[in-house]
């Protein structure tokens, strides 16, 4: 039997800025090894969506459940804090983020950025660390980059450093927010094709992108943001290849003629 629990399942998410709502009634579930793609125009609320997923920011109304295991809160709407920092712990690093900027440390070689999470936050033994992310920094293409620094590295280099990293915290799920959007265009295809296998292994993704092809190919479901509501919704054929609201219409014609 298939486990049937989705990793990831937010339910009538809201979120505010002071007294700026940003998003306001939000449903999204990600299935065990499916990726889900977000799009939409600067400022619909993506990225809010992704760091309130793994708790990087408080959200006021709404469930958001890992694994059958929904969040505990304190407090409401303003004053809506999770109840429990174990279960923030172990929400977080089930849900490996990869950001636009990398952030790797500067000062650490790329193995030691890599083997970092696992051994500090996890308490995993170092050689056992040490073997796996080095086997994770193979699997994205750069195993003989260990040990030299983040600035000796190309960009799309340093950003499959930043998804080896994920990847050695082991995680339920991979969260990506415009993994490809601060590298030139051949840089960026390093990154769509370790994106691509890492899909095609059925890991759990959620991608926030706003390069429509790869959200088309590597995504079993797409959802398109509007003013911190989902507009439109669906596979990435039918959603791309005829989309029925007006706005995304728009919105996708003015995509692919950028
Ligand atoms: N820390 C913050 N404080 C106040 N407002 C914020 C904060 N972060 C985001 N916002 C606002 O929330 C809204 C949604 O922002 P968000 O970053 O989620 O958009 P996005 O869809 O990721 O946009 P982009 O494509 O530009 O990254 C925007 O109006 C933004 O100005
Ligand atoms: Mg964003």
């Amino acid at each position: 039997m298939p486990d049937e629990t989705p990793v990831i399942d937010i339910r009538n998410l809201h979120k505010a800025y002071g007294s700026l709502e940003v998003i306001k009634g939000v449903d999204i579930t990600a299935p065990k090894g499916s990726v889900v793609s977000l799009i939409g125009s600067s400022g619909s609320g993506k990225s809010t969506i992704l760091r309130c997923a793994n708790l990087l920011e408080d959200s006021q109304q709404g469930d958001i459940l890992f694994k059958g295991e929904p969040v505990t809160w304190k407090g409401s709407g303003l004053n809506r804090h999770p109840a429990d920092p174990r279960q923030v712990l172990r929400i977080r690093t089930n849900l490996s983020m990869v950001f636009q900027q990398f952030n790797l440390w500067a000062h650490l070689t790329i193995l030691q950025n890599v083997m970092e999470a696992p051994v500090t936050v996890l308490g995993r033994p170092k050689d056992e660390v040490e073997k796996a992310a080095r086997g994770y920094l193979e699997k994205v293409g750069i195993g003989d980059k260990c040990d030299v620094y983040p600035a000796q590295l190309s960009g799309g280099q340093q950003q499959r450093a930043a998804i080896a990293r994920a990847l050695c915290m082991e995680p339920e799920a991979l969260l990506f927010d415009e993994p490809t959007s601060a590298l030139d265009p051949e840089l960026e295809q390093e990154v769509v094709r370790v994106i691509k296998d890492l899909a095609a292994e059925g890991r759990t993704m959620m991608i926030v992108t706003h390069d429509m092809k790869m959200a088309h190919d590597v995504s079993d479901h797409v959802i398109f943001l509007h003013q911190g509501l989902i507009e439109e919704e669906g596979d990435p054929e039918t959603l791309f290849g005829s989309p029925k609201s007006e706005r995304l219409r728009q919105f996708l014609s003015s995509t692919m003629a950028a």
